[in-house]
Order: structure tokens, then sequence, then C-alpha cells
């Protein structure tokens, strides 16, 4: 009778099944996925230079307060909104500081630390991190949330630390629940939000300054696109000239070093 192989390779393949098992185990009893609530829809066009305008004023009045744009100067908001810099300093009122420099919020990080419990991130790149659609969704779901220390809540940011900035151009709103996931416990997520007091704009107007926030935040974040594009079609160009350069010099050299057989592809033409 033949004893059972004791190999190393069997115990290898006995061990990577035995892993095998336990991964699908695991799975099986992994917690169910977050419940994500949907993002509104965002259509920008970083070309509207209005809508960049009325970003900057918002951004200006509303969040330097607490928020940074560090990448950029205030002298390349002129080229941004496509306003003189005197235009630039008179509206957004920066006279106080010097044109070259970097947009920073006068808030103090340990300060704003020990009132949120976090420091306001700096928004330069937070198109990249982010996307159009996040952003234009959160700042418009906003709720009133009795538990938190500011007072309020957001949908797609659970336990945000940033007040409700938008309270009063919005009007303040409640919370729409629905059954789901966090952290693996079943319980009411918000998913949306609905007006629960008016505020001073119109929801459509509401949105307009959403919207424009979102295109100012995506021309910071890629200032150079423009220019990008502008360059990109002359290399493309170029390219293409290259190629066509390139395809006569190696013509040119193939010409000497194997002789073709047959007629050669322009005596076609001349049939
Ligand atoms: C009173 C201070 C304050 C003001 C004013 C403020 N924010 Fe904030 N913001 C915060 C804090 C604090 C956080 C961090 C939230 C967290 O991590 O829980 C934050 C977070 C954010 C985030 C999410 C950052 C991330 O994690 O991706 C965005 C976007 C944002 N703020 C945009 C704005 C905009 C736009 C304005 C102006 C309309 C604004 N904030 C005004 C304090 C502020």
């Amino acid at each position: 009778m033949q004893r059972p192989s004791r190999r190393p390779t069997d115990l290898l393949a006995a061990a990577s099944l035995t892993l095998a098992a336990l991964m699908f185990a695991g799975n099986a009893l992994a917690q169910p996925a977050d419940t994500q609530p949907p993002l509104a829809h965002v259509q920008i066009d970083v070309h509207d230079v209005q809508a960049v305008r009325t970003g900057a004023l918002v951004f200006m009045n509303q969040c330097l307060a607490c928020h940074s744009l560090q990448g950029e100067r205030f002298e390349g908001l002129a080229k941004l909104t496509g306003l003189s810099q005197q235009e630039v300093a008179r509206t957004l009122k920066i006279s106080s500081r010097s044109m070259l420099d970097t947009i920073e919020t006068p808030m103090p990080a340990a300060l704003a630390k020990s009132y949120f419990g976090v420091t306001p991130p700096d928004l330069t790149y937070e198109i990249h991190l982010r996307g159009a659609d996040w952003l234009y969704t959160y700042f418009k779901s906003f709720y009133v949330d009795p538990g938190r220390p500011s007072g309020a809540n957001n949908v797609v940011f659970h336990n945000v630390a940033m007040p409700n900035v938008f309270a009063a151009m919005q009007g303040l709103q409640q919370p729409v629940t629905q059954e789901g996931f966090r952290q693996g416990q079943r319980m009411p997520i918000a998913v949306g939000v609905k007006p629960l007091t008016r505020g001073s704009l119109s929801p459509d107007q509401f949105d307009a300054v959403a919207r424009d926030l979102v295109t100012f935040i995506e021309h910071v974040g890629e200032p150079h696109q423009f220019e990008r594009h502008a360059i990109g079609r002359w290399v493309l160009v170029i390219t293409a000239l290259w190629t066509i350069l390139m395809y006569i010099v190696y013509r040119l050299y193939w010409r000497d070093v194997v002789r073709p057989q047959g007629p050669r592809w322009w005596s076609y033409l001349k049939r």
C-alpha cells in the first residue's frame, strides 16, 4: 500500500486552501457596506467668468474666515476673475494685504482646532479630492442637528465639524432619513434634506451660488487649464508634422537597404 505523500507542495496547497476558506468565511461575515447618500449632479462652466467672480466673492466673504487657498495668490484672483488688480482689491476688500500674498485665512490653526476639533483644511486642491458633484451636494445638504456642537450636520459628511455658514442664504433644512447602515450598524441615515425655514435666497438662487462656488474652487485647483488646452492643440499639430517627417526619413533610409519587389507605389498613380 502506498503511503500518502508528505511533499512540501502538498502542505502549501493545504495551507492556501485553508486560507481561501478563511477568507471566504470572513467575507460572508463582513459588515454590510455603509449607505451612500446620492450626489446631486452639477454642470459647471469654467469659462463663465461671472460665475467664477461670484464664487470668489462668496469665498472671500464666507469661507476665508476659516479656510485658506495657499496654492493661489490674491494676484492670481485677478487672472481667474478677469478683473484688474485694483478691481480685485476693491471688490474683495483685500487692500490691507499685499496682492502677492498667498490666500490665507486670518484664523490661527491652533485656535481653529480648539473651536472645531479639527483645523479647517486648505481648499486649493479640494476639487481633485472630492469632485464637483460631491462639493455641490455638500454645500446644499447641511441640516439642523441639535446633537452636534455647531447645531448642524451634513448628508454627505456625517458629523461634520464645519458650522452651517449657508443658513442665512439658504434657510435651515431638516434631514430626510432612510434605514441604512453605518459601520455595520443598522440605523436611520440622512440621505437628503427638505426645507425648514426660508433663507434670503430662493432655492434656485442658492443652487446658483453653490454652483458658482464649485466653479471657483475648480478654477483654483486647475488654474492653467485654458493655457493647457491652447498649448495642447499645437502639440498635436507638431506631433502630426513630426510623424510625416519621420515617415519620409524612414522611406529614404530603407530605399537603399531593401530594393522593393515589383513596381513602386507611385507607379500606380501614373497609370
Ligand atoms: C467657521 C469656520 C468655517 C467656515 C466659515 C467655513 N468652513 Fe468649511 N470647514 C470648516 C471645518 C472645521 C471643516 C472640517 C470639517 C471636518 O473635518 O469635520 C470644514 C470642511 C469643509 C469642507 C470639506 C473638506 C474635506 O474634508 O474634504 C469643504 C469643502 C468646506 N469646508 C468648504 C467651505 C466653504 C466653501 C465655505 C464658505 C462658503 C466654508 N467651508 C466655510 C470650517 C469652516
